[in-house]
Formats: C-alpha cells, structure tokens, sequence
C-alpha cells in the first residue's frame, strides 16, 4: 500500500511509473460473476444474511474443495468472511492467546506477523535457504518448537516468494503438527495458481483435519480483490468462535458479493484455468528478463504471480545497502515499482509483481537493465 501511494505521487507529477507493485490480478472479474452480482442487487437481493454467508454459498464453498482437493468439509465447518484476509485475522485470535509462539517461515506475508502481534501471540521466524528455493521442512518446523508453540502458518504458493511446498512436505509438517497438538493455518490464497502439475490442498488430509485451517480467497483466483469474499475450513468449534467475532465487527460479507462467490465457485471454472495460462507466460518472460540482467539472481518461483529476485550483488554501489534501498532507486530512478524484501523478512531481495501486461514487463525490465547497469 505505502508503495502504491508512492508511485501515485509520482504519477500525479506526471511521471510514467511501471507498476510491480501492487499484489493484485491485472485481469477484469469474469463476465458471469458480474452477472450474477448485477442480478442480486435487482432480485433485491439486499439484506443482513447469516453472519457466515449463506448456507448457498457456505455449501458452493464446501463443494468446490471438496471436487478441486477431495476433502470433506461439512457447511458447519465453514465460514465467508470478508476476503481471505479477514478469516484469517479471526482465526488468528480466536487461535492466539497472549504469549503463544506462532512459528512463521521466512519470507512471509507481512500481514501474517502483524495479526499475530494484535492477538498478543510472539512469531518464531524460521529461517529458509534461497538455494534451496525457500523450502520449509518438518525437520526445519521440529527445531522451532517449544512447550509455548500454539500454531504454525504455512503459505503455500508463498507470497511473496512465489515457492511452493511439496504436498510431502505440506503432509509432514501437518503430521507433525497433530503430533505435537499444534495448530496448522494454512493460507491457501494462492492455491489455484500453483505453476507444477502437483496441485494441493492441505485438505485432503482428512484424518490431520482437528487442529487445521484453511484460509481461501476469490481475490487471486477468479480476479476479484476488490469484492472481498474469502472463506476458511476449520473443526466448527472454531468456525462458531470466528463467527461469535465476525458478528461484533462486519457481520456478513456483502449480500451482493456473496451471490457473485456462488457464481464464481459454482460456474464454469475455465476462466481460472485461463488466467493460470497466462500467469505462467508472464512468470516464465519475467524471470528470464530478471536473470538477463548481470548481478541479478531469481529464483524460479513456481506459484502465485511473484518474483523475489536477490539484488545483494549491487550492494556497495552507488550507496545500495539494502533491497529497501534497491526499491526506493528503482521507484525514483526507473520508475518502476517494486516492494522492498524488509517487509517480507529478508534484506537481499525486492518483490515483483508480474499480474501486469507483457508490454509493461518489457518496459520495467528494459528500465531495470538501465538502472542496475548504472550502479
Ligand atoms: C498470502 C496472502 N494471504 C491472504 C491475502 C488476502 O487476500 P484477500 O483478503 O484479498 O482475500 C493475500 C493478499 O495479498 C495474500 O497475499
């Protein structure tokens, strides 16, 4: 968001600025989701629903998981919230008690450190090797724990490295997690554009289910951020205690929203399949110019619509100490928009949104290529 200000400063000075910024999908929401929304507000379509979405949409929820992922939630085991974002912040604090250790892989979405902080909880910062592509263990996860571990968050594909787990890796820590009576949330916001042929959900692992959940989202998957319709699966005793909450601050996600969701999860799924198509275009032209670039080092992320190129290389250049530095060089020189790794945990890196068109690649790149050739 600070970002996004920044470069709509520049913007407003009449400086073309190239937007890698901002984590959103550059596509429009799908035409039969826009229907659906326009006829609710006509079939009035208008009123309070159930605090957790209505029992339609709870089941259009239920079911599209259960036919992407083979689970098997229940209605009751679910809850729609008002995006992805806000069914993880009431899981989180209906979770997180003052002083419980919540152990966070690195890099991490900035947003996860913060809703546990407003929950009272400490986050354990688990370390991860770029060479290894950022992969998180459960050897890794049993080396953090201690008697306070109430909760793991694992993010996968990742925002903002764009690394996805292994569905054996996802499975091993789940199974340690149960093991050990911790809680899994598993952020699945980006589980629909995961670039290998390995799709997973943490979901299907039925018999580890009791302390998991599962937070989505139709922001990412159907192009739809700003309608803000998300969901999480969880034991229903935490679905009654995120709904108690939700019933003292938004109450139900918008009644018009809530009509589009059913549409989007009910409807035909090839816009999904589409936009996919062409993130992985756009990730494989993204990459391949980042890496042209001399000093620049990406890993190759394999979800989500993220690069997280290194730029430690150019440090000691120029005056370059940081990605921090990196980012505010190439907002203010190149003009291109990025966000410093800093806020996701890491120091050496900038992240790159590629949900844009080639055109604008090309010319970020082409920017980036001047920029970094002239520290
Ligand atoms: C990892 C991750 N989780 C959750 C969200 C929340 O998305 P929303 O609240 O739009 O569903 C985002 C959005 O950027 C994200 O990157």
């Amino acid at each position: 968001m600070a970002v996004v200000a920044e470069a709509d400063k520049l913007r407003q000075q009449g400086i073309d600025v190239v937007d890698f910024g901002a984590g959103e999908p550059h596509f429009a929401t799908p035409q039969h989701i826009k229907d659906a929304a326009i006829a609710a507000i006509q079939a009035n379509f208008t009123k309070y629903t159930a605090v957790g979405g209505t029992t339609e949409l709870r089941d259009a929820i239920v079911q599209r998981h259960a036919a992407d992922f083979d689970s098997d939630y229940r209605r009751e085991e679910s809850i729609a919230s008002v995006g992805g974002k806000h069914a993880l912040f009431n899981a989180i604090q209906v979770l997180v008690d003052h002083g419980d250790e919540v152990i966070l892989p690195v890099p991490y979405w900035v947003s996860f450190k913060d809703i546990v902080r407003y929950a009272g909880g400490n986050c354990v910062l688990l370390e991860t090797d770029e060479a290894q592509g950022f992969r998180v263990t459960a050897e890794m996860i049993e080396r953090m724990i201690t008697p306070r571990t109430k909760l793991i968050i694992l993010n996968s594909p990742s925002n903002p490295s764009g690394a996805v787990m292994s569905p054996e890796d996802l499975t091993e820590v789940v199974r340690l997690a149960h093991e050990r009576g911790i809680w899994v949330i598993s952020d699945e916001c980006y589980v629909y554009l995961n670039y290998t042929d390995r799709r997973f959900s943490v979901g299907s692992l039925r018999e580890f289910r009791e302390r998991m959940v599962i937070v989505g989202s139709l922001s990412k998957t159907y192009a739809m951020t700003g309608w803000r319709l998300g969901y999480a699966l969880a034991p229903a005793a935490v679905v009654t205690a995120m709904q108690k909450l939700q019933s003292q601050s938004t109450s139900n996600p918008t009644s018009i929203v809530q009509k589009a969701a059913v549409a989007a999860l009910k409807g035909p799924q090839q816009c999904v399949t589409d936009m996919r198509a062409e993130y992985i275009h756009l990730r494989d032209h993204v990459v391949n110019g980042l890496r042209a670039i001399p000093g620049v080092k990406c890993t190759m992320p394999e979800g989500a619509f993220y690069a997280y190129p290194n730029v430690s290389e150019f440090f000691g250049k120029s005056g370059m100490k940081s990605g921090a530095d990196i980012a505010h060089g190439l907002l203010h020189q190149a003009h291109v928009a990025t966000v410093a790794g800093e806020g996701f945990g890491t120091t050496e890196h900038v992240r790159i949104s590629y949900a844009t068109s080639m055109e604008n690649i090309d010319k970020a790149l082409e920017r980036m290529r001047k920029f970094f050739g002239g520290l």
